[in-house]
């Protein structure tokens, strides 16, 4: 594979307060002038080149290009080293322009997914849609599936480019392959300064963890991936179409075979390794014995504690960050987190207290587990 371009990664401050979306109309109102000015520079690149750009979700940040154009989303895979075996998932603005571009002429969304549109979406929820040839979507996009992945995001910054463009973009989150996913964005600068010309900065991710990703196309429908929206808010909201909602064993797209610690295929991993204590009480006897059994020497080396409903201050731990202990506080923290542990902190072992699998439990605790390389539980 030929070698990124290299760029100097420019960083674009946006306000996305400062963006409005009335009911029913496809533009924006952009009340600040910076943010009107930057935001046509990102679509403009995205317009007139096939470079991917940084940009914010409500989730994560996304490295997004037009889901049409297969240089675009090759540019995509390019800058973030991902796999291309792994599908992306397209980003529309409007239920119209997913009808307009996306969709064969006359096709009608599928009932089951009605009522969940109605209420999640904009919001972090991604549909599956069977990709019907001739398909307007590139298959860099699909890798190959005979469905697509969209979603209309909340965020104005990333509602306002795609409709400003008025492209669907093909969009994974914008960190480097095998890292956590990126909710801030000096997160993305870390990851890809040098690979992609620009990052539109619309401060902290509120939700703090990936869409979720449910198939309506299966009988019974499936939850591939567990993310912003519950599996308890999906069965509320999708009413009995979705009471026998099966939640896949592994997330789609993931390939990891050899869960023996050490082998597994990385993903949402620091540099530091990253050990899961679940059901381990107020953490104390479990950090020590860890550190005991391993002959982890604390004088060489830095711990990190992440601890945040039950777990206490452990002695032996250099660095504690607290997630707080609402289920959205924790999603919305445990990135930025593992970075800030790992990348200013430089710290070489990492404790978190694993939490319940119940409401945002379970999208924690899903990438908490494929972040780990051992996981501890009582
Ligand atoms: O919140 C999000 O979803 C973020 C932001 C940027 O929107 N995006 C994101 O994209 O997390 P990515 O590429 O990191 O994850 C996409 C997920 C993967 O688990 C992939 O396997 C799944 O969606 N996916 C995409 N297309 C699919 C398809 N046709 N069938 C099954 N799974 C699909
Ligand atoms: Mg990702």
């Amino acid at each position: 594979m030929s070698s990124s371009p290299p760029f100097s990664t420019t960083l674009l401050k946006v306000k996305p307060e400062c963006i409005h979306f009335a009911k029913d109309q496809p533009l924006p109102t952009i009340t600040d002038e910076e943010t009107e000015r930057n935001l046509k520079i990102a679509a403009h690149e995205l317009l007139t080149t096939t470079n991917a750009i940084g940009f914010p979700t409500e989730t994560v940040y996304g490295l997004g290009g037009s889901a049409l154009c297969d240089e675009s989303v090759k540019s995509i895979y390019r800058a973030k080293s991902r796999p291309a075996d792994n599908p992306l998932i397209t980003h529309v603005s409007s239920i119209s322009q997913l009808q307009r571009k996306l969709l064969p002429a006359g096709y009608e969304i599928p009932t089951i997914y009605h009522k969940l549109i109605d209420h999640f979406w904009p919001g972090p929820l991604t549909i599956l849609f069977p990709n019907v040839a001739p398909s307007p979507i590139s298959s860099y996009v699909t890798a190959n599936q005979d469905t697509f992945a969209v979603r209309m995001p909340q965020h104005p910054v990333a509602r306002a480019l795609i409709a400003l463009s008025d492209l669907p973009l093909a969009a994974p989150s914008a960190n480097s392959s095998t890292k956590p996913s990126p909710t801030m964005a000096q997160h993305v600068m870390h990851d890809l300064s040098g690979k992609i010309p620009l990052v539109l900065d619309g401060g902290s991710c509120a939700v703090g963890v990936e869409s979720t990703v449910v198939d309506g196309l299966s009988s019974p429908p499936v939850l591939l991936r567990p993310g912003g929206v519950s599996l308890e808010e999906l069965k509320r909201v999708g009413g009995d179409e979705w009471k026998d909602v099966v939640v896949a064993k592994r997330t789609a797209g993931d390939d990891e075979k050899v869960k023996t610690p050490g082998m597994k295929y990385k993903h949402y991993s620091p540099k530091a390794k990253v050990v899961l204590l679940i059901n381990c009480g107020d953490g104390n006897e479990a950090v020590a014995e860890y550190i005991r059994e391993n002959g982890v020497d604390v004088e060489a080396i830095r711990i990190a504690l992440l601890k945040s409903r039950k777990f206490t201050e452990s002695p032996l731990v250099h660095v504690t960050r607290d997630l707080g202990s609402s289920g959205a506080a924790i999603a919305r923290n445990l990135f930025k987190c593992l970075r800030e542990v790992d990348e200013q902190e430089k710290v070489d072992l990492i404790f978190v207290e694993g939490v319940d699998e119940s409401d945002e439990g379970l999208a924690i605790m899903n990438r908490l587990s494929k972040a780990a390389m051992e996981v501890i539980q009582r």
